[in-house]
C-alpha cells in the first residue's frame, strides 16, 4: 500500500540510530539524536518514492543487495553542503599575499569542496594575480563525497543571486553571464579546477605533494580522533612549508603534528 501524502510515517529512535550508524561508518559524519527531524524530513520523501511504508522497510532495503546503490542516495541526502564564494575571505588574502609571491606554480587541494564555490574562488583569485600562466601553473583538485554537489561544480553554473558574493574585480575575466538568471565560470577558471569523488575516511592517495590544502567546514562533522587522523594524513601529502587552511570553528588539536599556526585557522607545515 502506498503512503498517502498526509500520513505521518512513524520513525523510532532505534531506526534513527541504525541509519545514523550506517552513515557514520561510511562517511565519518556523526549524527546526534537532535538530527532526527532533519533525517525524517530528508528521507520520508525517499520512502514515498520507493513505495516503502516504514523506516524498517528502508533499513531492510539498505541491508539487501540493492542496498549498495541506496547507500549512495542516503549519503548524498545526509551531507550538509552549505558553502559560499569567498567564504572566510581572509584565507584568500593570505594565499595571495603570502604564498603566491614565493611560489611559481601551485598545487592545491580543496577537500570537501561541495558545489565548487571554494575551488572556483581559489581559481578566480589566483588567475587574477597570474592571468597568463594560471592555467599552466596552477592546479586545483576539488574533491567531495557527494556526487550531486560534484556534478554541480563540474558544470560551473550558478544562480545570478550569488553574484554579490564575488568581488567585482573578478567579473570581467572570470565569469560569463549566461542569461538573466545564471552565471558560468569562464573556460580559463574551469580549466584550473579538476573535480573528483573522494571519501576522505577511506584509503586514498594523491598523484603529487601539495603546496596548499583547503579543508574547511568538513572536519566539524567528525569526532576528534578522526579529525586528528585526517589532519595527520594531510601532513603526509603537504610539502614542507606548505599551508593547511581549516574552517573557522576547526583547529589542530594534536600538538605532535608538524604544523605551526601562522594565522586565523591557517597552519604551515614545518620540519618535525
Ligand atoms: C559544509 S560543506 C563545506 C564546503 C566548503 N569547504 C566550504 O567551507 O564552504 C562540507 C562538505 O564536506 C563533504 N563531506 C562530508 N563528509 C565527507 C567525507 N567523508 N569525504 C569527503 N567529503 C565529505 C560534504 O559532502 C560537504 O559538501
Amino acid at each position: 500500500m502506498a503512503i498517502s501524502p498526509l500520513s505521518k510515517v512513524s520513525f523510532s529512535d532505534r531506526e534513527f540510530l541504525d541509519i545514523a550508524g550506517r552513515v557514520e561508518r561510511e562517511t565519518g559524519i556523526m549524527m546526534k539524536l537532535s538530527k532526527k527531524d532533519m533525517m525524517y524530513a530528508r528521507l520520508v520523501k525517499r520512502l514515498k518514492a520507493l513505495n516503502l511504508e516504514t523506516f524498517n522497510d528502508y533499513l531492510l532495503l539498505l541491508s539487501s543487495r540493492q542496498g549498495v546503490g541506496e547507500m549512495a542516495f542516503l549519503i548524498n541526502s545526509m551531507t550538509t553542503n552549505h558553502t559560499l564564494f569567498f567564504r572566510e575571505d581572509h584565507h584568500f588574502d593570505h594565499l595571495i599575499k603570502t604564498v603566491c609571491p614565493v611560489k611559481r606554480g601551485l598545487s592545491i587541494w580543496s577537500c570537501g569542496c561541495s558545489s565548487g564555490q571554494e575551488p572556483y574562488s581559489l581559481a578566480l583569485s589566483l588567475a587574477a594575480n597570474n592571468t597568463e600562466n594560471a592555467a599552466r601553473s596552477i592546479r586545483i583538485l576539488a574533491t567531495d563525497l557527494d556526487s550531486n554537489v560534484l556534478a554541480h561544480g563540474m558544470k560551473g553554473q550558478y544562480s545570478l543571486d550569488l553574484l554579490p558574493q564575488i568581488p567585482n574585480a573578478y567579473f570581467e575575466k572570470g565569469l560569463i553571464r549566461k542569461n538573466s538568471t545564471c552565471l558560468e565560470m569562464a573556460p580559463l577558471i574551469k580549466s584550473m579546477v579538476r573535480f573528483d569523488q573522494l571519501n576522505i575516511i577511506k584509503p586514498w592517495t594523491l598523484r603529487e605533494q601539495l603546496d596548499v590544502i583547503f579543508c574547511r567546514n568538513m572536519l566539524i562533522y567528525f569526532d576528534h580522533d578522526l579529525q586528528s587522523k585526517i589532519i595527520s594524513q594531510f601532513c603526509d601529502v603537504l610539502q614542507l612549508g606548505g599551508y593547511l587552511y581549516l574552517g573557522h570553528s576547526e583547529s589542530v588539536r594534536n600538538k605532535n603534528l608538524p604544523l605551526k599556526m601562522v594565522g586565523r585557522t591557517i597552519y604551515q607545515k614545518v620540519a618535525p
